[in-house]
């Protein structure tokens, strides 16, 4: 069966508010795509205003971070019961910036999924290496590392519901995009490497995203790609362009 693609916008902090609401209203006319999933991962404050502002459109409501506790003296974390009360569908985690700026480590990431699938929550977990890393010829050893590890204890059921994002971490936000060739080879091993851990089902049901410099011009070729589900845009989901990106096939 194919899969259906997925296009996340991920706002990081970005929107007050305020913000969040008229750019749900710019974006709702642009973003009707029956073909694919759509989804906003919005910051923590913006969950319950943009709630609000996508009722009765087919848009999903995301958040980009969860502790993997369930309550208690954690000051300043989300907990997934919280995320799931407000109707969060999908939650981003182990982006490269919160790796990258906050410490954030594969093992914290493998303990996020478990708890977010416990609670219905779908986990995109990114993936991605640095530019040392591509060009020290080890691309494909780091990210199967990341995949096996954030999917310690995940069943195979589950596992197929998940989305991955592919984010090589040189293309984030540098408008230098991975080719299609690159971004294809990646989310290709990603899918073997699941198909290592379960089988080929597995394999064939879950989801791989492309991240990094996607936009209204790549989009296109990108996800044309076999083994590249859809993609988890950054700047680009912040601006009309975010509408060109969900209707790529029309
Ligand atoms: P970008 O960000 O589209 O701005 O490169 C993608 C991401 O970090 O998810």
């Amino acid at each position: 069966m194919a899969r259906k693609k997925i296009i996340a916008g991920n706002w990081k902090m970005n929107m007050t508010p305020t913000e969040a609401k008229a750019l749900c209203e710019t974006l709702k006319p642009l973003v009707d795509n029956p073909d694919v999933d759509v989804v906003y991962c919005v910051p923590a404050i913006d969950l319950v205003p943009v709630s609000e502002a996508i009722q009765g459109t087919n848009v999903n409501l995301g958040a980009e971070n969860m502790y993997f506790e369930e309550k208690g003296a954690f000051t300043g974390e989300i907990s997934p019961a919280m995320l799931a009360d407000v109707g969060v569908k999908y939650v981003v985690l182990g982006h490269s910036e919160r790796r990258g700026y906050f410490g954030e480590t594969s093992e914290d990431v493998n303990k996020k999924i478990l708890k977010a699938l416990e609670y219905g929550i779908v986990p995109i977990m990114c993936c991605g290496e640095s530019l040392e890393q591509r060009e020290q010829g080890v691309t494909m050893d780091f990210i199967r590392q990341q995949v096996k590890v954030g999917y310690m204890g995940v069943t195979a059921d589950q596992a197929k519901g998940t989305v991955i994002a592919y984010e090589p971490i040189w293309a984030i936000g540098t408008g230098r995009t991975a080719s299609n060739e690159q971004a294809e080879e990646v989310c290709k091993a990603i899918r073997e490497t699941i198909a290592e851990i379960y089988d080929s089902d597995t394999a064939e049901a879950i989801r791989i995203q492309y991240g990094g410099s996607m936009n209204a011009k790549n989009c296109k070729e990108l996800l044309a790609m076999p083994d590249i589900d859809g993609g988890l845009i950054g700047g680009a989901s912040l601006k009309p362009d975010f509408g060109v990106i969900v209707n790529y096939n029309k």
